[in-house]
């Protein structure tokens, strides 16, 4: 059966396709777009529909079911809002093919499909807690709790409005105070945070937004102040006046947010002791570092956050729910998220006669070179393969360098034209991920960047552009099979110089979204933030 997957909701709009119970495609609209991914209502996943039926041709019609996350996004008239014509029209254009398909339709909540892709892809086969929280939903709830136990889950608990409450919301509320975008900028706070300590007076004001009081229930003491009317008050009181007090700012909301989801999290286990296994879904698990500290404190033997964990994952969720039900998907591990388009050789030649770049050959033919001048403080660009589905670059479009100098960070912020607040994360060989950092459960999750571990205290000195200052890391644990280019780069780096680690950033410019084309690889060789580019494992170096 061919199930399309689609999320209509207000910001990463994607889209997914399942054919008799495998992943044909995975995409959101900002790598075709170009566009990075904010807020903002009554978009469509137009643009991944279009890139995924030229890739297949298979047309929506020709989709035996539509799975459909947030459908209630269709119950406005968008006659109330002040959209631009091409909105409204494209609005109307989906509600109308939607109404027209003569086929089966799933239509499942936000978070039924957060839950979906976090439980499917973990492939957990013992009892699972699945746990859901972001900004809040078109079913006005914010988090969500589910049993999850051979490939069926059933929810057992959620936590509804008001929204203007919940703990993503402090999160998207904050970001316009630190001159950030909501949905897209979270994580530069939390990267901000260890710069700074605690401002008591704001820590109160959070709780009077928010607080975890026991018995799953997060309250709103006094109804009142909302997150955005909360902050106004905070920045008329200078509290966002200089960098170490936005800092404070950060350190204080951080603390927040694990004060209150682990108590919560905890809670969960002792409710449903017999669920070893857990997984968290939803944009608020961005979180690397709440997530560390969920994965030892919390009680279970291992946790998974879904890799898509953000609303691109939701239109995948749908699909894979219609493809359970439909009794064709098979509930395992994934074995990576690389859901994406890719491109031919020919492709890739084209694009360098563009640029006039030539190959110097495959980059395995002279090993000898790349590993010299990674050693040399050069950039790599690697693409390779499928692009991969979420936030997070995981080797196919990728940017590597030495982690043994921290000056390599600011010098990779300047090469892009980026910001970036949070150390890049460090790539690690999996035969000696535990040499280099703490790891005592959940590798699985690493293999996807999306929790820390302590880096440990012999190796801290010898990988400063990848460990934070706390002391922690998030390795992205890389396997043979998975990410050859990966791989074989650190096999030979591990061998001459004992290090079996390297930075891995993603590939792409100051505000953009991660690259999608040849073309877009091409361009940072020819503009010079990269020295090298290996894509489908031809090495081409700048002219
Ligand atoms: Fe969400």
């Amino acid at each position: 059966m061919v199930i399309y997957g689609m999320f209509f909701g207000a910001h990463q709009y994607s889209t997914a396709l399942i054919k008799d119970g495998k992943i044909l495609y995975a995409i959101e609209n900002e790598r075709v777009t170009r566009k990075k991914h904010g807020y903002s209502w009554f978009e469509s996943p137009k643009a991944s529909y279009i890139a995924i039926e030229k890739a297949t041709g298979i047309k929506f019609e020709d989709a035996d079911y539509i799975a459909i996350s947030d459908p209630g996004q269709f119950r406005y008239d968008l006659g109330m809002y002040n959209n631009s014509p091409d909105k409204v029209a494209n609005y109307y254009f989906w509600k109308q093919k939607i109404k027209d398909f003569n086929k089966p339709i799933f239509a499942f909540e936000h978070h039924q499909c957060h839950a979906a892709v976090g439980y499917y892809l973990s492939g957990f086969p013992e009892k699972t807690l699945i746990v859901t929280m972001d900004g809040g939903s078109n079913e006005k709830n914010y988090t969500t709790v589910w049993l999850g136990e051979k490939g069926n889950m059933i929810k057992v608990h959620q936590n509804i409005e008001p929204l203007e409450g919940s703990l993503g919301c402090i999160w998207f509320e904050l970001c316009k105070y630190f001159g950030y975008t909501p949905v897209k900028d979270e994580g530069k706070i939390m990267g901000l945070a260890p710069q700074g300590k605690l401002n008591q007076d704001f820590y109160e004001i959070l709780n009077e937004i928010c607080r975890y009081q026991g018995n799953l229930s997060f309250s709103t003491p006094h109804n009142f102040p909302v997150a955005d009317w909360a902050f106004a008050q905070c920045e008329g009181n200078g509290f966002f006046d200089n960098e170490q007090k936005k800092a404070d700012i950060a350190f204080t909301t951080q603390k927040h947010f694990e004060d209150n989801i682990i108590p919560y999290i905890k809670d969960l286990k002792a409710r449903f002791p017999k669920y070893t296994k857990l997984v968290m879904s939803g944009g608020l698990f961005a979180n690397v570092k709440a997530n560390q500290k969920i994965n030892e404190q919390c009680g279970f033997e291992e946790v998974f956050i879904a890799p898509p964990m953000g609303d691109e994952g939701l239109s995948l969720g749908a699909a894979m729910l219609a493809s359970w039900k439909l009794g064709e998907w098979e509930h395992k591990p994934t074995k990576d998220v690389f859901f994406g388009l890719e491109y031919t050789d020919e492709q890739v030649m084209d694009a360098a006669l563009k640029f006039n770049v030539k190959a110097k050959g495959k980059y395995t033919n002279d090993m000898e070179f790349v590993i010299s001048e990674l050693t040399n403080r050069k950039v790599f660009g690697i693409f390779n393969g499928r692009f991969e589905l979420g936030p997070r670059a995981l080797g196919n479009r990728s940017v590597i360098m030495e982690a043994t100098n921290r000056y390599n960070h600011s010098h990779l912020n300047q090469r892009f034209g980026r910001e970036e607040t949070m150390p890049f994360a460090p790539i690690v060989l999996t035969e000696k991920a535990k040499e280099v950092f703490d790891i005592k459960s959940s590798e699985f999750a690493a293999e996807f960047m999306t929790l820390c571990y302590n880096v440990k205290e012999e190796w801290k000195e010898k990988i400063p552009a990848v460990t934070h200052i706390d002391g922690t890391a998030r390795p992205q644990i890389v396997k043979q099979d998975v990410h050859p280019v990966f791989y074989n780069i650190l096999c030979e780096y591990d061998k001459w110089t004992n290090i079996p680690v390297l930075i891995n950033t993603s590939f792409n410019g100051h505000g953009e979204p991660i690259i999608d084309t040849p073309e877009q690889a091409f361009t940072h060789l020819e503009k010079g933030s990269i020295d090298y580019l290996i894509i489908n494992d031809m090495l081409y170096a700048r002219n």
